[in-house]
């Protein structure tokens, strides 16, 4: 097992080996001595894999546990399903001095940190992340948010969890695809910090460590939320590839999932950034054999057109420009303040398939 230790606005270990969601009772203990309420949120495919497990740990620990299962998927990252959830909070008298659990992927991570933000001005929570995705980014950093009509993530919080347990016997259930969704975060570390991880994903494909490459992203999260916690500067490298990848979910409607959409924009950023000279040559054919490696896309099904809306809404952006991340190289990222109305081009100049 290992653990990394967050100093930010609160200090919080991040715990990351296989087994842990049977000692989540034991933690919250070490946190919380008192005898008090838990709810745990999760999803109608998660909580019947895991559900028993995590409130047998709590019982044995004391604990007074009850569950809000929501449906799983994007859509229950709302203002709906957020009102219902803090409205049946305070119907059962769930106080300040109770604790929230997370037990899911990112959506709900972050729709679970929203409401311990939010409830009663703020109630302690804890994440127990069962995607690659929320365990290597989502449930670190203390982004919290539920989506509007909009677009995404564009009602939310900064608010820390107190303990997240990364427990990697639950990636053994996920689909090949949810799986991948995570590689396309972990590549990204890859790119914007890390050449020795590139080099090792590279090198062991699919069979890698996975506590260790865990442990290695959630380090360079913990990195960059100790330096920027509240996104003004560094931490804007974290949504390398994000800005086009935006554009690719809103336009289908959300049904191409994050981490694909995360990784088509990486590759249209990169190719777009390269003919450019701004990123070194040959990065983009790189990247994109690692993507390939974890069967993860590397081009946009849209044109620049459809996915330039999307850059409206986004929070990088600073008037009329907006903060594009880009590699120099592998390894090495930096912010390219962009104007808006100079985005379309740029992107069309990385993407090699037409719609
Ligand atoms: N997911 C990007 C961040 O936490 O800043």
């Amino acid at each position: 097992m290992k653990t990394i230790t967050v100093r930010a606005s609160n200090q919080y270990d991040v715990k990351i080996g296989a087994g842990l969601l049977h000692s989540a009772g034991e933690t919250l203990l070490s946190l919380n001595r008192k005898p008090c309420s838990v709810c745990i949120l999760s999803d109608d495919t998660v909580y019947p894999l895991y559900g028993d497990t995590v409130t047998a740990s709590l019982e044995r620990a004391g604990f007074t546990v009850s569950h809000y299962t929501i449906p799983h998927g994007e859509p229950s990252k709302c203002l709906s399903v957020y009102g219902a959830f803090l409205n049946t909070l305070a119907q059962n008298h769930f106080t300040r001095t109770d604790w929230l659990i997370a037990l899911g992927g990112g959506v709900v991570g972050d729709l679970c940190g929203f409401a311990a933000a939010t409830y009663l001005r703020g109630v302690k929570y804890m994440q127990l992340p069962t995607t690659l995705l929320a365990m290597v980014d989502s449930s670190v950093g203390g982004k919290t948010a539920v989506d509007l009509p909009a677009g995404k993530n564009l009602c939310g919080a900064f608010y820390p969890p107190h303990a997240v347990l990364c427990d990697t016997n639950a990636l053994d259930t996920l689909t090949p695809e949810i799986f991948a969704d995570g590689m396309a975060e972990v590549i990204k570390y890859a790119m914007i910090f890390d050449r020795t991880l590139f080099d090792t994903l590279m090198a062991d494909g699919k069979r890698f460590n996975r506590e260790d490459i865990i442990a290695t992203c959630i380090d360079h999260k913990r990195h960059v939320v100790e330096e920027d916690e509240f996104d003004r500067g560094m931490r804007q490298l974290l949504n390398f590839g994000h800005t086009v990848a935006h554009g690719i979910e809103q336009h289908s409607g959300y049904t191409i999932s994050h981490g694909h959409a995360v990784a088509a924009g990486m590759g249209v950023i990169t190719r777009a950034a390269e003919k450019a000279g701004l990123t070194e040559e040959l990065c983009s054919h790189a990247l994109q054999k690692l993507l390939s490696a974890f069967d993860l896309p590397a081009d946009s099904p849209y044109d620049a057109s459809a996915l330039t809306e999307a850059v409206l809404s986004d929070k990088k952006r600073d008037g009329r420009k907006i903060n594009l991340v880009l590699c120099k190289k592998i390894g090495s990222s930096f912010l390219y303040p962009c104007p808006v109305e100079d985005c379309e081009a740029f992107f069309a100049s990385g993407i090699q398939k037409k719609s």
